[in-house]
């Protein structure tokens, strides 16, 4: 079982981070996590060079990432409430999503390589209230839509994944049952 981490802070080591980093303790798979602050990721230009490769002529780290998520079994995505989300995670997003938009032109019975492939969400933010969980429902949204992968649910409220309380660095490992949450997230996700 290959579990890939996917944080979309640019604050490294981060909330997000560290609440993804303790829910992951203890259980037996291979794990990686990918922190978007440590990598460059450039947004779509729309050339649709892609259209019959499927590959993006941009020279940065999504190609990394995105042959990182095809590797892997299932993927946890671990981000911040931003406006909604933050706009590096977006345009990572936008541009694994154009490669299946691009090439679903040329070959509409394609299958995308994400396609199916499961994944949870966490959700930190500092209020941890309604506005983390419109930041959980758009990127909910945009990961099924975009990259066609399954989301796979919590089985208490909000369902769509864990919404985190934490501002300052750390604060987030004090919401210790956003953590719980996180863990029984890990546990559907790995079965
Ligand atoms: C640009 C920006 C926008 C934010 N917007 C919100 C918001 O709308 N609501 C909220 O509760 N917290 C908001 N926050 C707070 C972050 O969600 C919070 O500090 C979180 O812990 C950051 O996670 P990180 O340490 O992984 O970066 C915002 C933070 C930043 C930098």
């Amino acid at each position: 079982m290959r579990i890939l981490g996917l944080v979309g802070s640019q604050r490294k080591d981060g909330n997000s981070y560290l609440i993804l980093k303790e829910a992951l303790e203890g259980f037996e798979a291979e794990m990686e996590i990918i922190q978007l602050a440590e990598v460059n990721v450039k947004w779509c230009d729309a050339c649709g060079l892609c259209k019959s490769t499927m590959r993006c002529v941009i020279e940065d780290d999504v190609e990394f990432i995105f042959n990182k998520m095809k590797e892997a079994d299932v993927v946890i995505i671990s981000t911040p409430r931003y406006l909604p989300i933050p706009s590096k995670f977006m345009a990572l997003i936008e541009r694994i999503g154009a490669l299946y938009h691009y090439y679903s032109e040329t070959d509409p019975n394609f299958k995308f390589p994400l396609e199916g492939k499961p994944f949870g969400l966490l959700v930190v933010s500092a209020g941890g209230g309604r506005q983390a969980l419109e930041a959980l429902k758009e990127l909910a949204f945009q990961v099924i839509h975009c990259w066609r992968m399954k989301l796979v649910t919590v089985d208490s409220y909000p369902y769509l994944g864990v919404l985190a309380k934490g501002e300052e660095v750390g604060e987030v490992l004090e919401d210790e049952g956003a953590i719980d949450q996180a863990r029984k997230l890990i546990k559907k996700l790995m079965i």
